[in-house]
């Protein structure tokens, strides 16, 4: 049985009253938070033992639960306070939410010998008011072994499948409604059509959390956190950095002071990119640290991979605690906090900071005690996205992808120097520049060149040349767990070969990696 993640406690809710979803140990209980706010309607994960009183006393919407382990019998199996279903809350089971709901309300759930995973045809019966709208037939993507086989008491089947004659119920006038299928799994393709309508037409809930009102809460929230103090941000030229400063930027104008550390590292044109619009564009305060001839120093002779990343992170933190003393005694610091690393840390801002920081240039100078402001604790990074378009961000920095804080240090092999990162950089800018013109740098999770150190034999002209092979690296993937090489056209990856040697001159060979991870990993250090 899939173990039961503890989730954070309830985060001091804003203004909008929330959709809670119980997380019943399913994979998909995230996405389903997700699909809920992508509805529009704020929604929050909560662990399935939250109390019938603890979940009033959020005032929600609609509770959601969500899918689970194997069995409602199994041994430790998770359940939910049976209060809850007395709330007169609207309330949608999925799949072992379904059927915990089932059982809980004097319905009754078997193993009937007959399982069903992956799509599965799923056909309405009589006036469902959840599929309302929706095709008679639809597929379903199931994942179950027990099946509801009476249906809580009262609630009448609306429903079925080959496997699961009862593959949804409803109770209008307790507000109870039960899906075994997954509407939340993009396999299921009606089923957002599904969850609007419980969420618009059954649980009354407004589409309002958009990114423009998520703008105003957080520029209230932060008002009322830091008053007239002043407030410090670190700039990475990342999107949640950026985000998080224009937001504080917003409720507290100049009282903001940002300071982005140039450790030399980043790709072409990227540093004068978060000086332009930080400085130029949005007048935000800004202490640009040109620190690449310090960073390159202590890098020197470095070529393991551990080391060069502790080497960038120490001296990360050196340079910006020189900084912030200058600047004198400042209380708050902005940190980027998403609400997946607050889920991941089970609410533990300690632990969050250490998940940020694992990700990102040194973290969080802990002997500077300052007290944090975090105002995209409750997004989702495509909802970060989202805001950062809203407040103007330019799309280069919306949809940057992910980049490691130790920059190219760790994506040339070897050791680092500055001519390295030279031919690095134009290597890189060369198939970033190509992979936008064909479209594509969105569809992937990341892509970047690498430069190995060594050094191959070549002809060019009527001469032997010993020059640097460039590897292309390019993934797809979700979340950086699990990735797979992307199959770019021939064409585009004829293009990136030839112009990198042609415009590189240290460089005469072009290679494709294409293994996936794992058992690779994204970086090649
Ligand atoms: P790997 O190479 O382990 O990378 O598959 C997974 C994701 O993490 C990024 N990455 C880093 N990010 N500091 C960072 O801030 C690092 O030291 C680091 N190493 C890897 C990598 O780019 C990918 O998105």
């Amino acid at each position: 049985m899939p173990e039961v993640v503890p989730l954070p406690a309830a985060e001091p809710g804003p203004e909008e009253r929330p959709v809670l979803v119980l997380d019943l140990g399913g994979q998909y209980a995230q996405l389903i938070a997700r699909r809920v706010r992508e509805a529009r309607v704020y929604s929050e994960l909560v662990p399935h033992s939250i109390t019938a009183a603890e979940a009033r006393a959020r005032n929600p919407r609609a509770l959601v639960l969500s899918g689970g382990p194997a069995s409602v019998y199994a041994e430790g199996a998770p359940r939910v306070d049976p209060g809850i279903f007395d709330l007169g809350v609207p309330s949608l089971g999925i799949c072992y939410g379904m059927q915990l709901m089932a059982q809980e309300l004097g319905g009754r759930v078997e193993r009937t010998g007959v399982s069903e995973f992956g799509k599965t045809e799923v056909r309405t019966e009589g006036e469902g008011a959840l599929f309302q709208g929706l095709p008679d037939e639809q597929t379903g993507w199931m994942s179950h072994r027990d099946s509801v086989t009476a249906p809580p008491e009262g609630a009448r089947v609306t429903a079925g499948s080959p496997a699961a004659p009862i593959a949804a119920f409803e109770d209008p006038e307790r507000g109870l409604y039960g899906v075994q299928f997954h509407p939340e799994v993009v396999h299921t393709p009606h089923g957002q059509e599904l969850l609007k309508n419980f969420l618009y037409a059954l649980a009354d809930a407004p589409p309002t959390w958009t990114a423009a009102a998520v703008i105003e809460e957080q520029v209230e929230r932060i008002r009322a956190q830091v008053g007239s103090q002043r407030v410090l941000c670190a700039l990475s030229g990342g999107v949640d950095s950026a985000v998080a400063a224009l937001l504080v930027h917003k409720a507290i104008g100049d009282q903001l002071v940002c300071v982005f550390v140039d450790h030399g590292l980043l790709r072409k044109d990227e540093a004068s990119q978060v000086v332009e619009t930080f400085e130029g564009h949005f007048h935000v305060p800004l202490v640009h640290v040109e620190a690449a001839a310090r960073f390159l120093a202590r890098l020197d002779g470095v070529a393991d991979p551990e080391a060069k990343r502790k080497a960038v992170g120490e001296e990360f933190i050196r340079v910006f605690e020189a900084e912030s003393q200058r600047l004198g005694k400042i209380r708050y610091l902005v940190q980027g906090t998403l609400y997946s690393d607050v889920i991941e840390s089970g609410g533990d801002a300690a632990v969050a900071a250490t998940i940020k920081s694992h990700h990102n240039v040194g973290g969080l100078p802990e002997e500077m005690e300052m007290e944090l402001v975090e105002p995209l604790r409750l997004l989702f990074k495509d909802e970060v996205r989202r805001v950062g378009e809203e407040l103007g961000l330019p799309e280069r920095m919306v949809w940057r992808q992910p980049f490691p804080g130790p920059g190219l240090a760790i994506r040339i092999i070897g050791e680092v120097t500055r001519e390295r990162l030279e031919i690095l950089r134009e290597a890189d800018s060369i198939l970033q520049e190509e992979i936008r013109r064909a479209g594509l740098y969105r569809e992937l999770w990341q892509s970047f060149a690498v430069l190995p150190a060594i050094r191959s034999v070549g002809v060019q002209g009527d001469e032997r040349t010993y020059g640097y092979p460039v590897v292309v690296r390019a993934v797809t993937s979700d979340d950086a767990m699990t990735a797979d090489w992307a199959r770019l056209p021939y064409d585009l990856l004829e293009t990136i070969s030839s112009r990198i040697v042609n415009e590189v001159p240290a460089v005469n060979r072009v290679v494709l990696d294409i293994t996936s991870k794992p058992p690779s990993t994204i970086e090649w250090e």
